[in-house]
């Protein structure tokens, strides 16, 4: 069975096709660069961008895929949460090419996309374990029990995790989005150079809070002068990146432990960062845990997770109403 899958919930135009549940036949991602010198997604912007590219990603998808368009057996387009005029572009070429081909369609969460990309290329992932949710619109541990059932167990009480490294990429001039850029320059850096806060890794709760920690680092900034800047910028990006990091792991195995679940997960964009990573898995090996985790081009916004998604909804659910609107504020569970 083939499932075509289009996101465009933010800042990406991306349309893949998967055979069956695990399969990339191909995933063509294009982000758009005209946000840069806004520092931040502009969202009509976002719409419009999509418009212009979504039918040639299209092409290139089922051509790097080597199908013809008629072999497709299923639609997925990601219908929330997201930007509304960008998730419209998305939705609409969907359910359009579905109701034109006479295929089923079925309307995928962006979140259970992300937690979806790991199913892409971990077999052995058990149906139960955590997982991580985090993107530039999202800081969410959940625990999931089989695909379709999510139980949240913290999330963040204001910024994303995403949003923080955006907003400290920008306090230290290195352009939008600015998370992978930290994560490079935070290998050259001191992580102990500044012990910026680890907020709320004391509280009883499993939720989290990144906007002390933006302040902070903005704080400290300005402490320095130009010249000052320049020199720690990477021991910046390496204490902030340590204190961003610390709290999403200490959580994490907090959660394992109390629930007994050895088997974890990470999802969104930010599932790319090497300190997160490597800090995960060896606390994950302390206590006899597993780790997974997707590749970054499964981790960034993508076609494939939303087939990958679509294809379980459809098996779980069957197809959408075609009457299925946009929902920005889309929750998880
Ligand atoms: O999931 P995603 O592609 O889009 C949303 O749904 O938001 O996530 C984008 C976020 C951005 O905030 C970006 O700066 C961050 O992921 N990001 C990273 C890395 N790569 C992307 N953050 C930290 N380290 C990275 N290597
Ligand atoms: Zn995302």
């Amino acid at each position: 069975m083939l499932t075509l899958g289009i996101e465009s919930s933010c800042d990406e135009t991306s349309v893949a096709i998967i055979k069956d549940d695990r399969e990339i036949l191909s995933n063509i991602i294009l982000g758009q660069m005209i946000h840069s010198e806004f520092g931040g997604v502009v969202p009509e912007l976002a719409s419009r961008e999509h418009m212009k590219a979504i039918i040639s990603v299209y092409h290139e998808a089922l051509k790097a895929a080597q199908v013809n368009p008629d072999d497709i057996d299923l639609y997925a387009a990601t219908y929330g949460p997201g930007l509304v005029g960008a998730l419209l572009v998305g939705l609409n070429f969907g359910k359009g090419l579905a109701y034109g081909k006479n295929k089923p369609f079925v309307a995928v969460n962006h979140l259970e996309g992300h937690i979806a990309a790991n199913y892409l290329i971990h077999e052995n992932l058990p149906d139960s374990h955590l997982t991580l949710v985090i993107s530039g619109g999202h800081t969410l541990l959940v625990q999931v029990n089989g695909f379709g059932s999510y139980q949240i167990l913290g999330q963040t009480q204001d910024d994303a995790v995403g949003e923080a490294y955006d907003k400290v990429a920008k306090l230290l001039g290195l352009g939008y989005p600015g998370g992978k850029e930290i994560d490079r320059l935070a290998g050259e850096g001191d992580k102990k150079y500044f012990k910026f806060p680890r907020a709320m890794i004391k509280d009883e709760s499993l939720n989290f809070s990144y906007s002390g920690l933006k302040t902070a680092v903005a704080l400290h900034v300005r402490s320095l002068t130009e010249e000052q800047l320049q020199k720690h910028v990477a021991d910046i990006a390496a204490s902030f990146q340590e204190a961003a990091v610390e709290v999403l792991v200490e959580k994490t195995i907090r959660a394992a432990e109390e629930l007994h679940i050895k088997d974890v997960s990470l999802s969104g964009g930010v599932a790319s960062n090497s300190r997160l990573k490597e800090l995960m898995q060896k606390r994950l090996q302390n206590i006899g845990g597993n780790f997974y985790c997707p590749p970054p081009k499964l981790c960034t916004d993508n076609g494939a997770m939303i087939a990958a998604a679509g294809y379980r909804r459809y098996k779980l659910s069957g197809p959408s109403d075609m009457n299925v609107n946009a929902v920005p504020y889309l929750k998880l569970a």
